[in-house]
């Protein structure tokens, strides 16, 4: 394996060239280490050495970075302490050199790249689209723990702790302005040269470098209220990175800079080793995983073009479908419902694109975007050329089976069709479409337009072409997929309706409806499934059941006493003010009576839907378990930082208590 460190030394200046070869990115591995300790080697025998350059040989990348994997690897404190000390080693040892040291930056410069460069003496970037600069660890729950928390704040003052609890990626010019660069030049610039002329004023002392002294007298204030900023964020939760990253700045910035990194490793070693942190990794990788659907089909496939679409039913779901459709891919799409939705279902499109606009979130003109509507109450010659039909009618069998004989007398043999059915199977309609392979189930979330989420349905007959097709149409109009089998409650209601169910069963055994909303949002859900249920609309779980054949009585009572939800009837669990209406105490159907924690509630929900989660997995209703854990961060809010409900039974030992096993 070739060098990642290359040593060229001309008239006193070592340049050192880096590249991870093979990797698309530089990131710290153990190679890149070894040879950095070679490099050291090296450059001690230098004798006349006046000045050092560190330069990237990747096109458009720094450093990106730790390597990610490496961190979620690792299981004991020690073999934290040991990785750490890899990074401290190779710092300590630059500044222990005792000369200019200047970081030549083009491309990413984040997390363990920037502290690489912060370990420099002196800071040059070239402008340019992919010069990234911060540090974002504490996005994937940990904190910069290579010097990141102790040379920032030092160098820039009090803007480095936002920078630091956000993980903001700057732009060259904008980490400039703020001292972390202390020389910028254009995107045209040969980076090199400017280093080397910059260098050169270093080592003759006129290079003139801001080196402000910071007044952080007020730091234990400033900290407070960062901290209280978090909090806020977090709803109250003291997640372990950004309250680790505020005490790392808060004990380190007031003692000597060796003191104040001493603190921030053993925060570190807490970090690395918590949950949470593991929890955000496991997110960051299944997002990577579903990131680009396109990535998702079989190696090889070329998708069918989608020119042309065609979305039956203008209701709450076909309208965000149709939104995502033409503002995504920009083509013409056919709309067929009843003469008297069409008019509202266009106006209501208008209206989401028109607030998109003003959020300059739209690139062209609304009125263009609006022209690609086709809308139709026959199935006529508009359909002889759609490429893809999304279903979205009433949820009523018969009516599907009738819309499906029909929409197959026009529309192209290989047209691909797609059901977003969320209770019937997929091959209960299979049998009325013509060619059931090229038909399965796409069931997106509301609001569409806002919701990342699509689970890809593979019918008994979906073709696996069909399954990459609809994976093709996923990406174009920029979903997250996730691909299961034909499954009652597909992934994600699979496993939230045994959740709702176990719910209803706590506030029968008398514990309070708040109590248990407040132990799943304190948990990290967005809100309580009590007020979940008050929001979709409480007949919604109570048909699902109904289907199910299984009679929950306290849903039964309080639709019966036509109570749909705050806003669907005006009357539901809640009030306007955001407290239970008392009204609706006396429909709750009591049990033997029975008082939970919140912990045993937390449990005891987690424990319903993994339950589940295994048995889709026995059943394969999905391939990998990472599908499930994808379903639920970004169907219904799982918290990031517990990476999903599997991996976090996974790491609180929930997984092995049940199963004797791990699911990742
Ligand atoms: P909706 O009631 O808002 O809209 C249904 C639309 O279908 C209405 O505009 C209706 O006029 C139209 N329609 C009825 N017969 C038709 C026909 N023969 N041809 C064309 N259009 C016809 O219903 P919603 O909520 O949009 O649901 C549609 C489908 O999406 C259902 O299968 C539902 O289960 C599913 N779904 C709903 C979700 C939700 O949160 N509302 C989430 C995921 C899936």
């Amino acid at each position: 394996m070739s060098k990642v460190f290359q040593l060229k030394v001309e008239d006193g200046i070592g340049v050192a060239t880096f590249d991870v070869t093979g990797d698309a990115m530089n990131t710290w591995t153990e190679a890149a280490f070894t040879s950095f300790s070679e490099l050291m080697g090296e450059l001690a025998k230098e004798k006349a050495l006046k000045g050092i350059i560190f330069i990237s040989g990747k096109p458009d990348n720094f450093f990106a970075g730790a390597n990610l994997k490496m961190i979620a690897d690792l299981v004991k404190p020690d073999e934290v302490r040991e990785v750490l000390e890899l990074f401290h080693g190779a710092f300590r040892k630059l500044n222990d050199m005792n000369l200019p040291i200047l970081a030549a930056i083009h491309g990413h410069c984040l997390g363990g790249g920037l502290e690489f460069a912060l370990a420099c003496t002196a800071r040059i970037a070239k402008e340019g689209k992919t010069t990234l600069i911060g540090l974002p660890e504490c996005n994937v729950g940990l904190f910069p723990g290579g010097g990141g928390t102790q040379r920032l704040p030092r160098l820039i003052g009090y803007p480095a702790i936002e920078l630091i609890l956000k993980g903001t990626m700057l732009p060259a010019a904008k980490a400039f302005e703020l001292g972390i660069i202390d020389r910028l030049v254009p995107a045209d610039t040969d980076l090199l040269g400017a280093a080397k002329n910059f260098i050169g004023e270093m080592i003759a002392g006129t290079a003139n470098l801001k080196r402000p002294e910071h007044d952080f007298s007020q730091l234990d204030e400033v900290i407070e209220m960062a901290r209280q900023a978090v909090l806020k964020v977090t709803r109250g939760r003291t997640l372990p990175a950004p309250m680790l990253a505020l005490k790392s700045i808060q004990d380190g910035v007031k003692v000597s800079l060796a003191e104040g990194l001493e603190i921030e490793k053993a925060n570190f070693v807490d970090v690395v080793m918590s949950n949470e942190a593991k929890g955000s990794i496991n997110t960051f990788f299944i997002k990577t995983l579903t990131d680009k659907p396109k990535a998702m089909m079989t190696k090889g496939f070329t998708p069918k073009p989608l020119k042309k679409a065609a979305v039956l039913g203008f209701g709450t779901m076909g309208r965000g479908i149709v939104i995502d459709i033409i503002r995504n891919m920009q083509v013409p799409v056919v709309v067929k419902d009843i003469p008297e939705a069409l008019e509202p279902g266009k106006a209501f499109v208008r209206k989401i694109l028109d607030g998109m606009a003003e959020k300059k979130r739209l690139k062209g003109a609304v009125d263009d975007y609006m022209k690609l509507i086709i809308t139709t109450t026959e199935y006529g010659a508009e359909f002889k050329d759609v490429d893809i039909v999304v279903e979205a009618v009433f949820e009523d069998l018969k009516l599907k089976q009738q819309v499906y004989a029909e929409l197959c007398q026009v529309i192209p043999e290989d047209c691909i069709v797609a059901s977003n059915t969320s209770s019937l199977a997929i091959k209960s309609m299979a049998g009325l479409v013509t060619k059931p392979e090229r038909f399965g189930g796409l069931h997106f979330f509301s609001p569409v337009w806002l919701m990342q989420l699509v689970e890809v349905i593979r019918g008994e007959q979906t073709s696996q072409e069909t399954v990459d097709n609809l994976l093709n149409f996923a990406a174009a109009i920029k979903k997250r997929p996730i691909v299961c089998r034909d499954n009652a409650g597909f992934v994600v209601n699979a496993l939230l309706f045994p959740m709702l169910l176990e719910t209803f069963k706590y506030i029968e055994e008398g514990n309070a409806i708040e109590k248990v909303d407040r132990a799943m949002t304190s948990f990290g859900m967005p809100v309580g499934p009590i007020r979940l249920t008050d929001e979709v609309g409480i007949d919604v779980p109570y048909k699902i059941f109904k289907g199910m054949g299984v009679r929950q009585e306290t849903l039964a009572n309080v639709v019966e006493a036509g109570r749909m939800g705050l806003k669907k009837s005006g009357k539901g669990f809640f009030l306007k003010d955001g407290g239970v209406d008392p009204e609706v105490l006396s429909l709750i159907a009591k049990k033997q009576p029975r008082e939970l924690t919140p912990e045993q509630i937390q449990e005891g929900l987690l424990e319903a839907m993994v339950k589940t989660g295994k048995d889709l997995l026995d059943r394969k209703v999905v391939d990998n378990v990472r599908m499930i854990d994808v379903g639920m961060v970004w169907g219904v809010g799982f918290p990031a930082d517990k990476g999903g409900p599997m991996k976090w039974a996974d790491l609180t030992g929930m997984s092995k208590r049940l199963f004797g096993k791990n699911f990742y």
